[in-house]
């Protein structure tokens, strides 16, 4: 059959509009914006909850999201990654002046191989950036005992894997941190939007100073931030 509709690749999944209107108006009453207002924080609490996992910092973006999460662990040098992925992965670490040195993925899986990363760490690694490619969980455990063996750092690009568990567990609470993107094209979406999910409240705070200009009250810049806040 010749049917001239457009077949798409993906089309975002958005709620009804007269859901979402009684939202707008409360904005619009209280013009709170942006800066960690009322639903922010909901958003914030609620994904805690529906994805099990104990602490969740709003982004204007995954890859804003990836570049902090990097600041978040002061990790410099070499990083270990896998080149198949979206350009943001690879991007976060240039932008971070860190030299990108890629392993080889498994062919069955998609994900980063963990038989090849011992052989690509050198004195200058600091840490491992895999990615749960399409949100199939990566070889978590063997991943993790590498970078104990190694003491690296390992930060999961999770931007697929919204909601993914492996044996009953969120993948999000394995690594040190986890990078979510909520952009259009994703399971769920802000339009634009990301989230880092960390493991303890100091490493929450750390991560909301630095998302919003390093600012930690009226009077104190604690670290040189930048703005990736979501509104
Ligand atoms: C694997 C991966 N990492 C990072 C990103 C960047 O996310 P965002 O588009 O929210 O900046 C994307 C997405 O689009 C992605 O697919």
């Amino acid at each position: 059959m010749n049917s001239k509709k457009p077949i798409y690749v993906t089309q975002p999944y958005m709620p009804p509009l007269e859901e979402f209107i009684p939202y707008l108006e409360q904005i619009w009453d209280n013009k709170w914006l942006t800066n960690n207002g009322h639903y922010h924080r909901q958003l914030e609490k609620e994904l805690c909850e529906y994805l099990a996992v104990p602490y969740v910092s709003l982004f204007s973006n995954g890859t804003l999201a990836l570049m902090v999460a990097l600041q978040a662990l002061r990790i410099a040098g070499e990083v270990i990654t896998t080149p198949y992925s979206f350009v943001a992965t690879t991007h976060s670490l240039h932008w971070n002046n860190i030299h990108p040195v890629f392993v080889d993925i498994d062919p069955v899986t998609f994900n980063i191989d963990p038989q090849k990363i011992e052989a690509a760490i050198t004195p200058r690694a600091t840490a491992i950036v895999p990615v749960h490619i399409y949100g199939n969980p990566c070889d978590v455990d063997k991943i993790q005992r590498i970078a104990d063996t190694y003491s690296l750092k390992v930060i999961y690009d999770a931007a697929h894997a919204f909601g993914v568990r492996r044996n009953g567990k969120s993948v999000l609470n394995y690594g040190d941190l986890s990078v979510l993107s909520f952009h259009a094209t994703k399971i769920f979406n802000t339009f634009e939007g990301g989230a880092i999910v960390c493991h303890d409240e100091e490493m929450k705070r750390r991560i909301d100073f630095l998302k919003n200009f390093g600012i930690a009250d009226e009077v104190t810049v604690v670290v040189p931030g930048i703005n990736a806040k979501m509104n």
